[in-house]
């Protein structure tokens, strides 16, 4: 990647404006909010961290959820804020308006070293407009420009974008960097054999991506309910299991793009099934499945069955690069959970590199408490797809080339 990093500005006594991505959970108590899950504030820390420690002035812009350029309370920034300040140990300045006279003066009261964090970009229609009046003003409160926002690049929003015009560098941040060298370098010229993992609930999702990684994977495995759209293009019984039936001749399509470019592409050889999607429901494993027996009427596939996972920890453990996006089943209830886990420990035994793309593979892999055994876990859901799909991402081609 031919951009500028944060290590090729000089930030010392600088106004540094910081695209971050803080779109993190907040969990209400009483009247205030809480941070949750804080994995993508945590993986900001080390631009922050650098640029503290060279002596800058850190303006953090984020958006938080989509509250449709309206001011909306419970999107308030407020309290990532708060949790911000916790983590460096050091004040975090909060600015109530994203521009004009306030963060002007907020700023301008900064030493080295501090940080203030503007209120939620979004709370302006002018941000997803990309409008170029607000990305001068967003500009107009530093000198330079650095964007770590990796889950929102692809975006093409006035602080990921538009603001680079107005700036005389943009550079990327650590994260970026990061996610760019695994999911676009490391992937590029995977480690043979390359194993694709594929989950999640819709094929309609996940075409492009598939069809760009037939380009370069040995075998792509199929889960989770996207699975069942495979099983009804080829006849297998899916008794009331969530079917795109609208896309069974893009299914086929796809199998047969698979066998052209000679990827093994893996269907669950087996499933498990239940009546009813709750916690505590009876579940069963199905036998082979076949256009003779499926998935029984009155039930529906809710995870992989045995026999595949074990084909598929097999698979995974032949390989030298495997990246996986999506679950296996409905993770989330612990009935159902059973293959998404097992996916998630062949991966942390796997000796090659171990990419999770983003979304709720990601949580899986948390849940599972084997996130530290991963070579790489990406921040980012759409953008990662997005460039797993060959995209390039706004927020990325905006920054400047390096020499
Ligand atoms: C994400 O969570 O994927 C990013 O923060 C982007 O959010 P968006 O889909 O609302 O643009």
């Amino acid at each position: 990647m031919n951009k500028l990093t944060v290590r090729d500005l000089d930030v010392r006594e600088k106004r540094i404006l910081v695209r971050v991505d803080f779109n993190v959970p907040l969990q209400e108590h009483g009247d205030h909010f809480h941070v949750g899950d804080d994995t993508r504030i945590r993986e900001a820390l080390p631009t922050i961290n650098y640029l503290r420690e060279h002596g800058a002035k850190t303006i953090l812009m984020s958006h938080l959820g989509r509250p449709k350029g309206q001011r909306v309370e419970k999107y308030s920034l407020r309290p990532v804020g708060g949790h911000l300040h916790g983590l460096l140990d050091h004040p975090v300045l909060f600015s109530h308006d994203i521009i004009g006279e306030i963060p002007e003066k907020i700023i301008a009261s900064m030493g080295a070293g501090d940080v203030v964090l503007l209120e939620n970009l979004r709370f302006q229609p002018e941000e997803e407009a990309n409008d170029p009046v607000f990305a001068r003003a967003l500009a107009g409160l530093g000198d330079l420009y650095v964007n770590d926002a990796f889950g929102t690049a692809h975006r093409a929003h006035a602080s990921t974008a538009g603001i680079t015009k107005f700036v005389s560098k943009s550079a990327m941040g650590f994260l970026m960097e990061k996610e760019l060298k695994y999911l676009h370098e490391e992937l590029d010229r995977p480690a043979k054999p390359f194993v694709v993992i594929m989950g999640g609930a819709k094929v309609s999702d996940k075409i492009d991506v598939l069809k760009a990684l037939m380009k370069k994977a040995d075998a792509i495995l199929i889960g989770g309910a996207m699975a069942n759209t495979f099983f009804q293009a080829q006849g297998v019984p899916v008794g009331k299991s969530k079917v795109e039936s609208d896309k069974l001749d893009l299914a086929r399509d796809l199998v047969e793009t698979a066998r052209t470019s000679n990827v093994r592409l893996l269907l669950p050889v087996d499933v498990r099934e239940t009546q009813e999607i709750k916690a505590g429901a009876t579940v069963r494993n199905t036998t082979r499945l076949s256009p003779q027996s499926g998935v029984a009427d009155g039930w529906l596939a809710v995870d992989i069955g045995s026999a595949t996972e074990s084909l598929f920890q097999e698979e995974i453990g032949k390989a030298k690069t495997i990246l996986w996006n999506g679950p296996m089943g409905i993770f989330e209830i612990p009935e159902f959970s059973h293959g998404t886990f097992a996916i998630a420990k062949a991966m942390a035994e796997s000796d090659g590199v171990t990419v999770v793309g983003g979304g709720d593979s990601v949580t899986a892999v948390e849940q599972a408490g084997l996130a530290d055994k991963m070579t790489f876990i990406s921040t980012g859901g759409g953008a990662s797809l997005e460039l797993l799909e060959g995209k390039e991402l706004p927020g990325v081609a905006a920054l400047t080339d390096k020499d």
